[in-house]
């Protein structure tokens, strides 16, 4: 199986479930440079929740909370009351929803719902959508018959002033799942969507004296839809963080969201200047970078000191990353940015020191 036997054009948007979406967007367009485009609520005839669409480059989240007086009722409100804030939803644009959707059946994937045909004055989406880990689904989406702000039932806001940082588009999107449960999920993504295993990252690999994760790289035909899926390991103490992740999020989810920026030093500088909280990394990394980078003069790394950004290679060229503290309540989901130039890897260089900063922030939760 390959691309042409399950194309997808791209991550058509992630949707959040979260408790305010009135205080997510806030901090999306404050701290992180979105753009609320579109607006769904009882003003525009959706009565149970608010949505809001915002955008950044290509990258586009979706953020729903519950508007429903009995909350009980409503199934946003109880994933919440679940998970706390978290990803509902990886949406996926198709060709065809008839063809993926019917296909993706076909070969297991367990549905949510079949082809549905949304309308109005700008035209025509359809969608349909399956189950993946946890309570996640991936929707597939139809647009090309659509010329609105994002999707019917929206309606545009007026954007005053674009705030961009300099994301660009989702380079990656990673799921927890349990212990033994890395190899399933990584199989449901080869055999439905056709996916292949671009990396695999063993716990000897990955792994602190505390804490230790084994991870497969899933990645679509065309090499621009990674999903990277954590597993725990067993660690020499202690509690894996992935381990933390399940306990907390009452199950499988998604970890963390990768965006793309091509200047790093630009995004993360602005980010910081906003209030974004990102992982503190100790200043005797650096000291191991100027080792590995001596023969690179072209990397500011007393910048990326300065900045708290990580830096690794490989034989395809560097890539550049930095990942923020947990974004929502729960210590559950965080972003990165990353900044590739050549490499196409994940920072394994990196895993050490980003797992030894994490740990720092479990022990202070008294979660290690
Ligand atoms: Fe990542």
């Amino acid at each position: 199986m390959g691309a042409d036997d399950f194309p997808i054009l791209g991550i058509d948007y992630v949707h959040l479930y979260v408790e305010s979406a009135v205080k997510s967007v806030q901090n999306l367009s404050h701290l992180f440079g979105f753009d609320e485009v579109a607006y769904a609520g009882p003003e525009t005839g959706c009565h149970s929740a608010l949505s809001h669409m915002l955008t950044q480059g290509n990258a586009r989240l979706v953020v729903t909370s519950s508007c429903e007086n009995e909350k009980v009722t409503s199934h946003i409100w109880r994933h919440v009351a679940r998970h706390g804030d978290g990803v509902k939803d990886i949406a996926l644009r198709v060709m065809s929803v008839e063809a993926a959707y019917r296909k993706a059946i076909e070969r297991g994937a367990r549905p949510v719902h079949g082809p549905i045909v949304l309308w109005d004055e700008h035209g025509m989406v359809r969608r349909a959508a399956i189950h993946t880990y946890g309570d996640t689904f991936h929707s597939f989406v139809e647009r090309h018959e659509y010329h609105g702000p994002f999707m019917p039932g929206y309606r545009e806001v007026g954007v005053v002033q674009s705030r961009n940082m300099g994301l660009q588009a989702i380079d990656h999107i990673v799921g927890n799942v349990e212990l033994g449960q890395m190899n399933t999920w990584a199989q449901f993504y080869a055999d439905v969507m056709g996916f292949s295993n671009r990396v695999h990252f063993t716990d000897s690999q990955i792994s602190t004296e505390y804490s230790a994760l084994m991870s497969k790289v899933m990645e679509d035909g065309s090499g621009n839809i990674k999903f990277p899926i954590n597993e725990p390991a067993i660690g020499k103490k202690g509690r894996s963080q992935i381990q933390e992740y399940l306990d907390v999020y009452q199950g499988p989810g998604v970890q963390h969201i990768a965006f793309a920026t091509g200047n790093i030093i630009m995004t993360v500088s602005e980010m910081r200047a906003h209030g974004v909280k990102f992982l503190n990394i100790p200043q005797t990394y650096y000291d191991d970078v100027r080792t590995r980078f001596a023969d690179v003069p072209e990397v500011d790394i007393d910048m990326l000191a300065r900045l708290g950004i990580l830096v690794d290679r490989d034989e395809d060229g560097f890539l550049f990353q930095i990942f923020t503290k947990h974004v929502v309540d729960r210590p559950t989901l965080f972003f990165e940015i990353i900044e590739r130039r050549g490499s196409r890897g994940f920072g394994l260089g990196n895993f050490k020191a980003l797992f030894e900063a994490i740990e720092r922030d479990q022990r202070a939760r008294g979660a290690l």
